[in-house]
């Protein structure tokens, strides 16, 4: 079974609700393709002014953040009923900038990932080494504990509709993509491991992205790896580019 191409934007802490707006609704004739899964994954502000701007496109819209419980005295967090209330069908686990700034760790990303699945939000799971870490030669051990502590009691019928991005901290806003040749040996090591963590079925259905600083030159060849089922973008998804970057082919 062919799995089908997600290209996602990860707008991070940019575009104001009205900037947001305009933005959509320069992107929206440029990002049609009824091939890929296009997903705008924006600030919680923006995720109404969002979805109402993208009515009638392709565009699916996803969180940026959630938190793991379901509702009280958790000051400035957002909640997935909130989320899915409003239709967000996606969201954004444990990003490396969350991970460096926020105190994001494997185990909390592995609550918010059960919550996710608990209220049928597809999470779009963020690993990635260090340039220490890949000097160190621990790529793979680094990227393997987060891939089977983040899915830590998922079930593998859960498993099978996640999204795992493979993002590189240090080609992330560098403007240094990892090469096709590493993006592909890092996502085929993923779904190795998933191999062994369930079993081959879920890990042929299971969709890995590649993300660090993915622009339109590079993403033709990325995409078309055997194990890179699209990307996550940051910079170029807040582009015109971004339309070359999801019509790809
Ligand atoms: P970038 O960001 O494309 O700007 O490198 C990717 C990301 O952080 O998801």
């Amino acid at each position: 079974m062919a799995r089908r191409k997600i290209v996602a934007g990860n707008w991070k802490m940019n575009m104001t609700p009205s900037e947001a707006v305009k933005l959509v609704e320069t992107l929206k004739p440029l990002v049609a393709n009824e091939e890929v899964d296009v997903v705008f994954c924006v600030p919680a502000i923006d995720i109404i002014p969002v979805m109402e701007a993208a009515k009638g496109s392709n565009i699916q819209v996803g969180a940026e953040n959630m938190y793991f419980e379901e509702k009280g005295a958790y000051t400035g967090e957002i909640s997935p009923a909130m989320l899915t209330d409003v239709g967000v069908k996606y969201v954004v686990l444990g990003h490396s900038e969350r991970r460096e700034y926020f105190a994001e760790t494997s185990e909390t990303v592995n609550k918010k990932m059960l919550k996710a699945f608990e209220h049928g939000i597809t999470p779009i799971m963020c690993c990635g080494e260090s340039l220490e870490q890949r000097e160190q030669g621990i790529t793979m051990d680094w990227i393997r504990q987060q891939v089977k502590v983040g899915f830590l009691n998922v079930t593998a019928d859960q498993a099978k509709t996640a999204v795992i991005a493979y993002e590189p901290i240090w080609a992330i806003g560098t403007g240094k993509t990892a090469t096709t040749e590493q993006a592909q040996e890092v996502c085929a090591e993923i779904r190795k491991c998933i191999a062994e963590i369930y079993d081959d079925a879920t890990a042929a259905e299971i969709r890995i992205q590649y993300g660090g600083s993915v622009n339109a030159k590079t993403a033709p060849d990325l995409f078309a790896q055997a194990d890179i089922d699209g990307g996550l973008v940051g910079g170029a998804s807040l582009k015109e580019e971004f339309g070359k970057i999801v019509n790809y082919k």
